[in-house]
């Protein structure tokens, strides 16, 4: 009998539902927000708000572009955390409900694995290379900067992370001071193909072991262009191309610099990317490069599944339901990082 999973995902600003079936995915619903833009940022209360009202048509889409009746689902598996409280809880509740009223099983996502599993998801028609384990991901987003080594798909160890600020949210950040727009990372990734990487040089962390810091070249961004806005209020509009080119090549080169240590350490060579930043062309091209200079087998996700979706999370749910690893329904949120 077929295992029909229905994948929920609200920890930030998509609310997201998805259905797959025996491993391949029927369909994947995502409502975005725009309310955020005109704040530069996304506003935690009304992303938890607008959750409210998409939830249910986005499930109800989900289901019928499946073509699949609620009664014949297998089980719900939600985004627990990590995310936005608010955000988690309409989609937890969410889920916790409507298993619970067709009497079926729970499954708890990390929203972390889930970024990871999404190289697992396949398409009729499409089959999708994956990777073989021990893997390396390297996982990028608005919120975190991870090197993770799967061993198995409910197996994963974090060898490395960001002691401060995210890749997509330094980039976000620097995109902002500028005036670009929210969310910087699209803009600063389509200016960045016209512009030259080696125009200006910023800061680049040298701290131990595989970590990330991004903190201090979000800071020397800021002074250099408070120095450069000093001399030439224009400056950004005058050379946004270069800045652009140059802060996307300063995050990529981080990036690699400790994967590559991190590839080497664990003589690993299957390398895959997750997360939103994986969307970046810059980084895409790196990724590329290193296939080729060092024999990586590399995987970077289609685009859809770059960013929030619940396409991941069912995948992950069909991963946990095969193990019959199902969860209470007083299971809590959770808002921080845990593996
Ligand atoms: O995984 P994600 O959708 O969710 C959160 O962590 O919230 O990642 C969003 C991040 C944002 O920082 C956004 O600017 C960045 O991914 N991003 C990109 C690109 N597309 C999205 N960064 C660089 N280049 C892109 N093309």
């Amino acid at each position: 009998m077929s295992v029909i999973v229905l994948g929920i995902e609200s920890s930030c600003d998509d609310t997201s539902a998805a259905v797959i079936r025996d491993g391949y995915l029927l369909s994947n619903v995502i409502a975005s927000q725009a309310v955020h833009e005109a704040y530069g940022g996304v506003v935690p209360e009304l992303a938890s708000r607008a959750h409210q009202q998409n939830i249910v048509p986005v499930v109800h889409e989900a289901l019928k572009r499946a073509g699949v009746a609620k009664e014949e689902l297998s089980a719900v598996a939600f985004t627990r955390g990590p995310g936005l409280m608010g955000s988690l809880l309409v989609g937890v509740s969410f889920a916790k409900g409507f298993a619970r009223a067709l009497g079926i099983p729970l499954i708890d996502v990390n929203h972390l694995n889930g970024h990871v599993l999404a190289h697992f998801i396949q398409t009729e028609g499409e089959e999708n290379r994956v990777p073989r384990f021990p893997f390396l991901c390297l996982l990028v987003s608005g919120g975190n900067s991870q090197i993770i080594l799967v061993e198995a798909y409910n197996d994963m160890r974090i060898l490395g992370q960001t002691i401060d600020d995210a890749a997509g949210e330094a980039i976000d950040k620097c995109s902002k001071v500028m005036g670009l727009g929210y969310p910087g990372g699209p803009i600063i990734d389509k200016l960045a193909r016209q512009g030259n990487p080696k125009a200006y040089t910023f800061s680049k962390p040298h701290i131990p072991r595989l970590d990330y810091s991004f903190s201090g070249l979000k800071t020397s961004f800021l002074y250099s262009l408070r120095d450069w806005l000093t001399d030439d209020p224009d400056f950004v509009e005058h050379h946004k191309a270069d800045l652009a080119a140059s802060l996307e090549a300063t995050v990529v080169d981080i990036l690699m610099d400790k994967l590559r240590k991190a590839a080497k350490q664990y003589d690993i060579k299957e390398v895959a990317v997750a997360g939103g930043v994986s969307a970046n062309n810059g980084l895409r091209e790196a990724f590329r490069q290193h296939a080729e200079r060092y024999g990586w087998n590399i995987f970077i996700p289609k685009f859809s599944y770059t960013t929030d979706n619940a396409a991941m999370i069912a995948m992950n749910g069909y991963f946990k339901y095969l193990d019959k690893d199902f969860c209470p329904i007083d299971l809590p949120a959770y808002s921080r990082v845990t593996m």
